[in-house]
């Protein structure tokens, strides 16, 4: 099997052991190049995540003037060391930003370049061309910023006339979406004021976070109800400072689950990011009975600025179905395709209501998964945005595909080493949007 191939093909492992390096964090690796764009000054990047996502943001940073370094790499992460002028020293790019297949280079971007005095034109592939933008401008028309995108302004390639400075608001996310908060957030660092942004489900809070250890106030509120709200002083000058990326935990997923459910398994995971705003499908697994053992590794991240990692052990379980509400999914959203996958293997029948955010990822999650797992013999039930998924099943192989998005390209490799006999995946190089030595752990696993 070649990931290279136009489909992969995986037979089922006796048994699953290794020591695994997962790629850095995605999350982290797109806000800390676009955040060392903004400082004036030079930064290093360590372990960043090296899949066409992450590139997509390397390059277009350096198309606004910064200069961007791929120092090293130990063929799964890449080291950057980068040099910018600063905010007010970007130049507007003479080319359409490729954002390629990448949503959060093209939402958190928006956001960043809305408070820049500069036209831009943000684009992707034909996947990104059918992602909602209207989330995005919203907010940032209500800062002052002028924003066109294709359909009435609902899709991209998305133009940002850019403004300095924007007006500061107090705005709630029309969706539960870190790119959206985020998006928010850079453009209130350009703002003539304090900018707020509530969102009624928490989601990850990597730009706080980083924006904190950049030396720029960001306040935290939550209301009785749960609902968080952030707070960002405008003017206000974001440092350049170095950052160590930590594996990235969505793509930790695969393996927590593919431990879990395999009959005779032991995998450990190094230096896995468990941010509490990120580390659901953890706790998700072991509520549903997974044995993981976590070693905290270094920075706690209590302090609200770092980010906390640990050492996953995954060991074989008896896995039970669980109930899974709006809020989880916000949580774990990029791996309730995986988690299906392990509902499948469970006792019981999983219920996971309020998944319709999934329709509007790489692809239509919420048909794409479930067509893969019952091309395998799960017994998955779409109801509105719901999904019952009945566990206990038996899968066999047979052909599946990605429809070229990573997370399902990387979910059926995972069911394929459980399925009996041969599993196809049609379209599997997506996987190298987020992780691009995949399917060579997936033959280094098998033990
Ligand atoms: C991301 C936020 C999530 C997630 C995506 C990465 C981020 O998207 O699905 O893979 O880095 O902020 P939404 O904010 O649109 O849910």
């Amino acid at each position: 099997m070649n990931a290279r191939d136009e489909v992969a093909r995986v037979r089922t492992a006796p048994r699953l052991r290794g020591d695994l390096r997962l790629p850095g964090d995605k999350s982290i690796s797109h806000r800390a190049l676009m955040l060392a764009a903004l400082a004036d000054g030079e930064c290093r990047i360590e372990g960043a995540g090296d899949g066409a996502d992450v590139r997509s943001t390397a390059r277009i940073i350096a198309a606004l003037g910064v200069l961007v370094e791929r120092v090293e790499t130990n063929g799964r992460t890449i080291n950057y060391r980068i040099e910018s002028p600063g905010a007010d020293g970007l130049s507007e790019p003479d080319q359409v930003l490729d954002c390629g297949n990448s949503g959060t280079s093209l939402r958190l971007l928006s956001g960043l370049l809305a408070g820049l005095p500069m036209t831009t034109i943000l684009d992707g592939d034909a996947s990104l061309r059918r992602r909602p933008v209207a989330r995005i401008i919203g907010p940032l028309r209500s800062m002052g910023a002028v924003l066109h995108a294709r359909r009435n302004d609902s899709l991209p390639p998305l133009t940002v006339v850019g403004h300095t400075p924007l007006r500061a608001v107090d705005i709630e996310t029309p969706v539960p979406s870190a790119q959206v908060k985020s998006a928010i957030l850079l453009a209130g660092l350009r703002a003539d004021g304090r900018t707020t942004v509530r969102e009624s489900v928490a989601t990850r809070d990597h730009t706080e976070r980083m924006l904190r250890a950049r030396g720029v106030a960001v306040e935290r509120g939550e209301s009785a109800d749960g609902r968080v709200a952030w707070t960002v002083q405008g003017g206000v000058a974001v440092r350049a400072v170095d950052e160590q990326v930590p594996g990235d935990v969505s793509a930790a997923a695969f393996w927590l689950v593919a431990g879990a459910i395999h009959p005779d398994a032991e995998l450990t995971l190094h230096d896995v990011g468990v941010n509490p705003t990120r580390r659901a499908v953890i706790d998700i697994l072991r509520a549903m009975g997974a044995q993981i053992d976590e070693q905290p590794r270094g920075d706690t991240g209590d302090d609200g600025v770092g980010e906390p990692r640990a050492d996953l052990i995954v060991r074989s379980s008896e896995l039970r179905a669980v109930d899974l509400g709006p809020t989880d999914v916000a949580a774990a959203i990029d791996e309730i395709p995986i988690l299906c996958l392990a509902a499948c293997a469970a006792r019981g029948t999983t219920v996971i209501r309020g998944a319709g955010e999934l329709r509007h990822k790489e692809s239509d999650r919420v048909s794409g998964i479930a067509t893969g797992l019952r091309a395998l013999g799960g017994r998955i039930e779409i109801d509105g945005d719901d999904l019952h998924i009945e566990g206990g099943a038996v899968l066999r192989g047979a052909p599946t595909d990605s429809l070229d998005d990573h997370r399902l390209a990387m979910a059926f490799g995972i069911a394929g080493l459980l399925a009996s006999g041969e599993t196809t995946i049609a379209r599997p190089g997506s996987a190298a949007v987020s992780y691009p030595g995949f399917f060579d752990d997936l033959e280094r696993v098998r033990a």
